[in-house]
């Protein structure tokens, strides 16, 4: 394994930050207090969420790690860090969210399984790398290819951890052929997370970002890209990350029947109000995110405080001094917005949010309308409750 190894147990983890919330030890799964989350449009690394399916790799010697790109390709070729890192460099603004996000809550309708989530399986992280679009020429494979003359059409990328999942064998997802040599798609190689060299926890040495779709398809730790015919068979693809109907249970599911999921749907969540908050009547300040998938801006965020009877509308913000304009020039696409709105509350209530995008996709009301097996993808209206009372806020 050139460069880049798996270790089979958890002794070698590497350092974290203090205030994650843990929510599996081993494999270490966590996520930051809702409140720190929208502390910044950019979220730190340290407070940015991190979900693993086994132990993290450890990169034993940076000049011999090299990602081999073969399959139905005409040149295939071993790369090294050089060889990424001669290729233009580019820094994304993307937000990364788990298809688990906010399961918790999605699990006090029916048992689901998986990690649970609160509402901090999500970041926004500036990515600095290769455009894969670049990558895949080293190849032979032109920009804007949807199938290459040996048959392949989609990208599959293969890590080295240990995934019980997978057996013991590594972590893989794979995205269509014509969104990899896309250059607008922005999917990267990326080296980079907000300036600095990415850290272990998020992928060192290299990772995929797959903007706009759901973090279980940017494969961090890459060992191989490989071109094929049909999409990846892996665990994750195959078995996992596929929304099913409230009525599949595991009883009568049929895996086959549905696509693996990759655009994330329409989001958002409140971050200053925990579930439940205790405030002093009066001027409430209620602020979160929102986002959507497939480079879809927010149109609007509409906030209740009387249970979703009236609505206002809270004010977007992606960077100080720019104006947040959906699909706007200056906005960046395939990042989360903060919205904040100021409300009079005078007693105990329920604050509920709903975000819609450009598309004018907007959040399911209720979670029991799409309650899944897995529960994966709660975008229901996000609620809090609070009590009008003494409190520190
Ligand atoms: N890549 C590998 N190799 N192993 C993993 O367990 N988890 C995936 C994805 N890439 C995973 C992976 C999932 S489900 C998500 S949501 C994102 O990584 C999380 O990325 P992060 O830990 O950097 O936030």
């Amino acid at each position: 394994m050139p460069g880049l190894t798996a270790p089979s147990d958890y002794s070698k983890e590497p350092p974290r930050h203090p205030c994650l919330k843990i929510n599996s030890k081993e494999p270490f799964n966590a996520e930051p207090p809702r409140s720190a989350l929208t502390c910044s449009y950019v979220t730190p690394s340290d407070f940015f969420y991190k979900r693993n399916h086994g132990p993290i790799p450890i990169v034993e010697d940076i000049e011999r790690y090299s990602v081999m790109i073969s399959g139905l390709v005409e040149k295939p070729k071993q790369l090294f860090m050089k060889d990424i890192r001669m290729l233009p460099k580019y820094n994304v603004t993307a937000t990364l969210q788990c298809a688990g996000n906010r399961r918790t809550a999605m699990s006090k309708t029916r048992t689901v399984k998986g990690v649970g989530w609160d509402v901090s399986a999500i970041g926004n992280a500036v990515w600095g790398g290769a455009k894969l679009s670049d990558v895949l020429e080293l190849v032979g494979i032109p920009k804007l290819t949807s199938n290459t003359q040996f048959g392949g059409k989609h990208v599959e990328f293969v890590s080295v951890d240990k995934c019980k999942e997978e057996k013991g064998g590594p972590y893989k997802a794979s995205i269509p052929l014509s969104q990899a040599t896309n250059p607008e798609a922005d999917v990267l190689l990326a080296y980079e997370m907000n300036g600095e060299t990415l850290n272990r926890d998020h992928g060192y040495p290299l990772r995929v970002v797959v903007p706009g779709v759901i973090g279980a398809r940017s494969v961090k730790w890459l060992e191989d890209i490989n071109i094929i015919e049909e999409e990846c068979q892996g665990f994750f693809m195959q078995k996992d990350y596929k929304m099913f109907p409230p009525s599949v249970d595991w009883d009568n599911i049929n895996w086959s029947t549905r696509r693996p999921q990759m655009d994330f749907p329409v989001q958002c969540a409140i971050c200053s109000l925990e579930d439940v908050s205790t405030i002093k009547p009066g001027k409430v300040k209620i602020s979160g995110y929102a986002a959507s998938g497939g480079g879809r801006g927010i149109e609007r965020v509409d906030v209740s405080v009387d249970g979703g009877k009236t609505w206002i509308e809270a004010s977007r913000c992606q960077k100080s001094g720019v104006q947040y304009i959906a699909d706007g020039f200056n906005s960046d696409k395939w990042a989360w917005v903060l919205f904040e709105v100021t409300a009079d509350i005078r007693q105990s209530t329920e604050i509920v949010a709903k975000a819609i995008d450009s598309a004018a996709n907007i959040q399911p009301e209720k979670v029991e309308d799409i309650w899944n097996l897995r529960g994966i993808l709660n975008t229901s209206w996000h609620r809090v409750k609070v009590q009008a009372g003494h409190s520190n806020l």
